[in-house]
């Protein structure tokens, strides 16, 4: 029997994950099918509440109802009860449990990318308060990492420091310097530089040489901090690469088959976005 799964969001038009669910399931020779499903907030909760009656045995939640989907669920694994969204859903019998996965993305892609990355490295610096700095923080403290958080309003990084606990240092921004030169991993969880968006100012220059830069902003998929990054000899993760290693977990929930992030998958994702990036400079 087919087996269907979905991403539920407003707007889902440019989603990526139809395309890299859709090149698993074929590559797989699995007899299923991803969605995209449109919907605005009024008919969100209904929806979610009933995936299985509308013939999915889960899916994706993506931007504005992961946490809405963190309240809807029946249960919450530890790491979505954590971070306080959900973007992963299945059901266990009649129950539906959330997960959120985003924090896994960065984990597997810096050690699928960076092997070792993590043996000597012990602090982070995390750029962003929102929820995807709440999964990068709850994914550090997994590998005993200390973590700095710095966002533009102190507030929401100060929340998760009281959460997450004393391995959580919240700082300002004129004091940036110094907490790069400290800093193994920068990892740049705000919306700056997506297009868009406000640029990223950031000056790199005190950041150690063998730091690694992450940014999960992947619109453009080559972003002003991550070609800053290069050419200071840095070794680079891109938000690519996060969206892929996110959707792992999912998939193999779903479909009953762990996926692997092939180059040829890499390949066929960066197209679809470099595509209308070249529409658009012409
Ligand atoms: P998500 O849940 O996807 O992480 P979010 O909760 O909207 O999204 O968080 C976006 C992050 O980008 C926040 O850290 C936000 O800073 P604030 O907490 O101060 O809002 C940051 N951000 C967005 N626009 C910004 C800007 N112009 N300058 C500085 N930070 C910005």
């Amino acid at each position: 029997m087919s087996v269907r799964a979905c991403i539920m969001g407003h707007p889902v038009a440019h989603s990526r994950s139809p395309l890299l669910h859709g090149h698993w399931l074929e590559t797989l020779r699995i007899d299923g099918a991803y969605d995209r499903v449109d919907l605005a907030s009024e008919a969100f909760a209904d929806f979610f509440r009933a995936l299985r009656r509308h013939g999915y045995a889960g899916g994706n939640v993506t931007i504005p109802y992961k946490e809405a989907a963190f309240r809807l669920v029946d249960r919450r694994e530890p790491a979505a009860a954590a971070i306080g969204a959900v973007n992963t859903v299945w059901y266990d019998s009649d129950v539906l449990v959330g997960d959120n996965t985003d924090w896994l993305g960065m984990i597997a892609s810096l050690d699928a990318i960076h092997p070792g990355w993590d043996a000597s490295a012990e602090r982070v610096a995390v750029l962003g308060a929102g929820g995807a700095a709440r999964a990068a923080a709850y994914g550090f403290l997994s590998r005993q990492l200390d973590v700095a958080i710095v966002n533009r309003t102190r507030g929401r990084a100060q929340q998760i420091a009281d959460q997450f606990g004393p391995k959580i240092s919240v700082h300002e921004r004129k004091d940036l310097p110094s907490v790069l030169a400290t800093a193994d991993v920068l990892l740049n969880a705000t919306s700056l530089g997506m297009a868009g968006q406000e640029p990223l100012d950031l000056d790199l220059a005190p950041l150690k040489r063998d730091a690694i830069v992450y940014d999960i902003v992947y619109v453009p998929l080559a972003t002003a901090l991550l070609k800053a990054a290069r050419a200071r000899g840095h070794r680079v993760v891109d938000g690519l690469s996060m969206l892929l290693y996110q959707a792992v977990p999912g998939f193999a929930r779903w479909f009953g088959v762990t996926p692997t992030v092939t180059p040829e998958l890499r390949a066929l994702v960066a197209a679809d976005i470099v595509r209308p990036e070249k529409a658009e400079a012409r």
